[in-house]
C-alpha cells in the first residue's frame, strides 16, 4: 500500500504573509494525508518554523554542484541545513526555461539524495508531443538518464507525472489518461526492479483541483497530487487533500 501524498507547489508567488496564512490553515486543519508544501528559497525557514507534524517543506529546485563559485545557486546541504525535506528536480517550467536536460537533471537528484533529501522528480510531455503519439517515448526518455546512473538509488525519489498542457491551462487530463501514463511510469521501473516499481509513488500535477481530486486520485497507480495554482488557497488546497484518501 503506497500511502497518498499531496504536495504544493507555490511557483514564484508568496510573501511572509501568505506563507505565515497557508500553513497557519494547514496547522489549524491538519490534512490526513502526508502533506509536504514547496515555497519558494526565501520562505523556507520560515516555512520550516511554521510546518506543524502534519506537513514537511521542499524546495522547488537545487543546484547541481554540491558548493562553490556559482553564483545564485542553492546547493542540497543549505537546504537540509535549513531543515527542508523534499525537493522538486525536473519541473517543466525549469526544462522549458532554463534549459535543464536530463544529464543535468540527474546531477541534481544526486545531490539531493547525498544529503538525504527526498527528490520528487518531474516527467511529462508537451501537447505537441501527445498529439504526434510521442508522450510514452518522451516519459522514458526524461526517466532513462535518471534510473540508469542513479541505480539502487532511484529507490528514493518520487516521480511526478505533469503533462505540460494541463499545467496552469485548466484542461486536466482526464483520469483514465493519468492512470495511462502513471502505469507505463510504474513499467519503466519495473524493467529494473519489480519490487521498486510496486513502491515508488508517482503523483499526478497539471490543474488539480478539488473538483477533480478524488476522480485522479482513486486510480490506482495515481499516488496523490502535485498541486500549483490551487495550492495558493487553504481552503481549496485542503479539500484536495481530503480527497486523498
Ligand atoms: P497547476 O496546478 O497550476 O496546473 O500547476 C501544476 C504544477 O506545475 C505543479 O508543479
Amino acid at each position: 500500500m503506497r500511502p497518498k501524498l499531496v504536495a504544493a507547489n507555490w511557483k514564484m508567488h508568496g510573501s511572509r504573509a501568505m506563507t505565515a496564512q497557508l500553513l497557519g490553515a494547514l496547522r489549524d486543519r491538519p490534512p490526513r494525508c502526508e502533506v509536504a508544501v514547496f515555497p519558494p528559497f526565501p520562505y523556507l525557514a520560515q516555512a520550516v518554523e511554521l510546518a506543524g507534524q502534519a506537513v514537511s517543506i521542499g524546495a522547488q529546485d537545487v543546484s547541481a554542484h554540491a558548493q562553490g563559485a556559482y553564483t545564485g545557486e542553492v546547493s542540497a546541504a543549505m537546504l537540509a541545513d535549513f531543515g527542508a525535506r523534499w525537493v522538486l528536480v525536473g519541473h517543466s517550467e525549469r526544462r522549458q526555461y532554463h534549459h535543464e536536460d536530463d544529464v543535468l537533471v540527474t546531477a541534481k537528484l544526486e545531490r539531493a539524495l547525498e544529503q538525504g533529501l527526498s527528490p520528487i522528480l518531474c516527467v511529462g510531455e508537451t501537447l505537441a508531443e501527445r498529439e504526434r503519439g510521442e508522450a510514452e517515448v518522451v516519459l522514458a526518455r526524461q526517466l532513462a538518464t535518471p534510473l540508469h546512473l542513479l541505480g539502487e538509488r532511484a529507490a528514493d525519489l518520487t516521480i511526478a507525472y505533469e503533462p505540460v498542457w494541463a499545467i496552469g491551462t485548466g484542461r486536466t487530463a482526464t483520469a483514465a489518461q493519468a492512470q495511462d501514463a502513471h502505469a507505463f511510469i510504474r513499467s519503466q521501473f519495473a524493467a529494473r526492479d519489480a519490487k521498486l516499481s510496486r513502491l515508488i509513488r508517482v503523483l499526478y500535477g497539471g490543474s488539480v483541483k478539488a473538483a477533480n481530486a478524488a476522480d485522479l486520485f482513486s486510480q490506482p497507480d495515481v499516488d496523490g497530487g502535485l498541486v500549483g495554482g490551487a495550492a495558493l488557497d487553504a481552503d481549496e488546497f485542503l479539500a484536495i487533500c481530503a480527497a486523498a484518501r
